[in-house]
């Protein structure tokens, strides 16, 4: 496995990959790495023939405020997982070489990022189109692989993909969970033990609602108030949203029609989680 942060090495590696035919696929993340992670890594493996990971944690998707000091770094379990997995090119850029002092462009998607974490979150999405254009460019991959757990970000980094014509694929594979349901993620190590237990609502209200929905009820509001219900149940605990929308263009629905998103942003204490499940209705 290549580490290296200089991107005409990297540049240069790919493009001796890309000489001799390999197929390139792509994993960006912000590191601490976990079996979410990992399971993109081994679809890239099984699908690719020379696979990069990028870590790098990018300041300009987080707020004032939010958590990019605090955030977990564990660069050597990191590359140690990597290097187990196999993967050919670990790209881990300083953030002096990703973002020159004075730069000054920005990518910025206008539709798929209004509402959900967008809403919340002013900023992000740009952040993230921004460094995720970045890394496209530097990395030129024929596959670029995300999870559902970030299915707001996965979309609007297809429309990305769509719109500025870059010239890779997209694919978005499904939320990899706890035995107890609870969707790994990076933040979940800032979780005392009992939040750890209180964080098990939100998986439990989504599965309250699909249950709701299989029954035949339609109407969303009627879902999120039992879902407020479970997990409001909890002390200290703050929902940011729940939403039911298209799952294709985000859009609220007044009435569920396939296949929706049902996603949801809560407050565990002073830890932010999401999590979502997507449902094909029946007509
Ligand atoms: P990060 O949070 O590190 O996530 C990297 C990738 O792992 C994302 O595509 C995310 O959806 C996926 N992932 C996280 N938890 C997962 C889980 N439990 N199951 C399946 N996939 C999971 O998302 C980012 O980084 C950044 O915004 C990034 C795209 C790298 C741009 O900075």
């Amino acid at each position: 496995m290549i580490v290296s942060g200089n991107i005409s090495k990297v540049r240069k590696v790919i493009k001796e990959a890309k000489r001799r035919n390999k197929l390139v696929g792509f994993v960006p993340t912000m590191g601490a790495l976990h079996a979410g992670h990992m399971s993109l890594v081994k679809r890239a493996k099984k699908e690719c023939s020379f696979v990069v990971v990028s870590i790098f944690l990018n300041p300009t998707q987080f707020g004032p405020g939010q958590d990019l000091r605090r955030y977990p770094k564990c660069f050597a379990k990191d590359t140690h997982l990597l290097r187990r997995a196999g993967i050919d090119l670990l790209f881990y850029p300083r953030q002096e070489a990703m973002y020159q002092r004075n730069h000054s462009v920005y990518v910025q998607e206008d539709s798929l990022s209004k509402g959900l974490c967008g809403k919340f979150r002013p900023g992000h999405f740009r952040g993230v189109c921004t460094v995720v254009g970045k890394l496209f460019n530097i990395v030129e991959p024929d596959i670029a692989y995300f999870g559902q757990k970030d299915y707001q970000q996965a979309l609007i980094l297809k429309r990305l993909v769509r719109d500025l014509n870059f010239s890779l694929k997209i694919k978005i594979l499904p939320i990899i969970r706890e035995k107890d349901k609870l969707a790994l993620s990076s933040r979940n190590s800032y979780l005392s033990p009992g939040e750890r237990t209180d964080a098990l609502s939100l998986y439990s209200s989504l599965r309250e609602a699909k249950s709701l929905i299989k029954k035949g009820e339609r109407n969303p509001r009627k879902i999120i108030n039992e879902m407020k219900r479970i997990i409001l149940s909890k002390k200290g605990v703050k929902i940011e949203y729940i939403k039911i929308v298209d799952a294709q263009n985000l859009k609220e629905l007044d009435k569920i029609r396939a296949p929706v998103l049902i996603a949801l942003a809560v407050y565990i204490g002073k830890t932010r989680l999401i999590d979502n499940v997507i449902i094909n209705v029946k007509g």
